[in-house]
């Protein structure tokens, strides 16, 4: 079915990308799309803005009467600082990577990363928090602690999950379990060994992305329990070494790609005032814009 022309006229709602540098953000592809295929009056741009001009950027945005934007690196941190009100989620990790513009003038930040990967897995047919059998159920192993780490940490504990945190750098784990309730931390050294604990793995670390420090990453899943979902943010390749390990294995896989799709979906609802589809046909179109 042929997608409609983007109509773009002087009623047109906006809204962007704030970031530096911004070039390789897939984020214009999918908003416009959803525009196009909802026959929405809009348009939605890439804005690079360097750190220091990004409160000039957004006031300025806000003057000539932007939705909103989406925020990613190295901006999320001082999003959060300029939003007036904040979703949980976004308190609960200290960033934001999504700004609405409300009619009063105030400024909305919320963090969608986090629930747009747990709609992801819901999406995927996976029970959260039930899944899993005996002592694995509810339970979920988290590999890294960046910034990636702490939005679907906050998110899987907010749906009732327990939460194992484990990194290459201790401390880095160590500081993100302590900063939020019911987190726990166990040796990068000893993961492998340990995933019979668990109902769900989910990597959130570069390892496995293509370009990223280790494009091979693949662990052992030996001692994973039948039941064991492999879930992995990184989305570029679709399917990382490990996620082809775990479906050798006859484990259920869920790719990175669902997150980036269901994160925006927020965003483009508030802005937009439309809910998009995230669905088979959303995500070829943004697959062959790779
Ligand atoms: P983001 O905000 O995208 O999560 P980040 O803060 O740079 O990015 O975090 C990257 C994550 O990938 C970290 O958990 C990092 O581990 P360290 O804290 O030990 O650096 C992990 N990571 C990156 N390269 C890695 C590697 N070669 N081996 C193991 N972990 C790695």
């Amino acid at each position: 079915q042929a997608l409609p022309a983007q109509r773009i006229t002087g009623k047109a709602r906006l809204a962007g990308v704030l970031g530096w540098p911004v070039g390789h953000s897939r984020s214009p592809l999918l908003h416009n799309y959803w525009l196009r295929r909802y026959e929405v009056d809009g348009a939605y741009v890439p804005l690079p803005v360097r750190p220091e001009g990004f409160e000039a950027a957004v006031r300025g945005l806000q003057a000539a009467g932007f939705r909103g934007a989406n925020v990613t690196i190295p901006h999320k941190e001082a999003a959060f600082r300029l939003a007036d009100v904040l979703d949980d989620s976004a308190r609960a990790t200290g960033s934001v990577n999504t700004l609405v513009f409300q009619d009063d003038g105030t400024i909305r930040g919320l963090s969608t990363d986090g629930d747009g990967f747990v709609a992801s897995l819901r999406a995927a047919g996976f029970d959260l928090p039930g899944a899993g059998q005996g002592a694995a159920a509810g339970r979920v192993l988290l590999l890294g602690a960046g910034g990636a780490a702490r939005s679907v940490a906050v998110s899987l504990a907010a749906a009732g999950m327990q939460v194992c945190l484990t990194n290459r750098t201790r401390a880095r784990a160590d500081e993100l379990a302590a900063s939020l309730p019911g987190l726990s931390v166990c040796p990068w050294e000893e993961w492998e060994s340990t995933l019979g604990d668990y109902a769900l793995l989910v990597n959130t670390t570069s390892l496995g992305m293509d370009g990223g420090p280790e494009p091979g990453f693949c662990p052992s899943l030996q001692q994973a329990s039948a039941g064991l979902v492999v879930a992995d943010i990184v989305y570029v390749p679709q399917v990382t070494p490990l996620m082809a390990e775990a479906q050798r294995r006859g484990l259920r896989t869920v790719g990175g790609l669902g997150m980036l799709l269901h994160q925006a979906r927020l965003g483009f609802q508030a802005w937009f005032g439309v809910e998009p589809q995230v669905d088979a046909q959303t995500e070829a179109y943004v697959l062959a814009g790779f």
